[in-house]
């Protein structure tokens, strides 16, 4: 069994990794509203891979005998001014969801829950890499600067990722 304080965290991380999914959803929504296909494909991935991460909080749970215990999940932003924009609040995001993961893992260490601190590591390397691809990808469309060839070949990139 999870005590209570750790439960409602995870429970919580849970709705923070679904409305990721969402948030994610929503920009990909965007670019296929601007014809935008490689960056509509990258981030419908990156949506994908965010249920993954709700699911292995999810599973942590189960296993542990205890209560999954799913909340309404809020409206995501809906447009953006530009794609940098959009990416630049992918950014922030991640940032802010890495701070949220950084307070679960010292909450299960303050009360000796080594399970789930375990668990967490996955996603303590998980946040490095996710806030470095959305930094990557702001760096790059910052040197673009306004070109549209630049945006079409970045476009055409970002539409390979497996
Ligand atoms: Fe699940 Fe993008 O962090």
């Amino acid at each position: 069994m999870i005590k209570k304080k750790i439960l409602d965290a995870l429970n919580k991380q849970i709705n923070a990794e679904l409305y990721s999914a969402y948030l994610y959803l929503s920009m990909s929504a965007y670019f296929e509203s601007k014809n935008l296909k490689g960056f509509a494909h990258w981030m419908r991935k990156q949506s994908k891979e965010e249920q993954t991460h709700a699911m292995k909080i999810y599973d942590h749970i189960v296993e542990r005998g205890d209560l999954v215990n799913l909340t309404s999940i809020g409206a995501p932003t809906a447009d953006w001014k530009s794609v940098q924009a959009v990416f630049e609040h992918a950014y922030n995001h991640e940032r802010k969801v890495t701070g949220m993961i950084h307070d679960i893992v010292e909450a299960a260490r303050a009360e000796k829950d080594y399970a789930t601190e375990a668990m967490l590591q996955w996603f303590v390397n998980e946040q490095v890499e996710e806030e470095a691809q959305a930094d990557e990808i702001v760096q790059k469309l910052k040197m673009n600067g306004e070109s549209k060839s630049g945006l079409l070949v970045l476009d055409h990139h970002l539409g390979k990722r497996e």
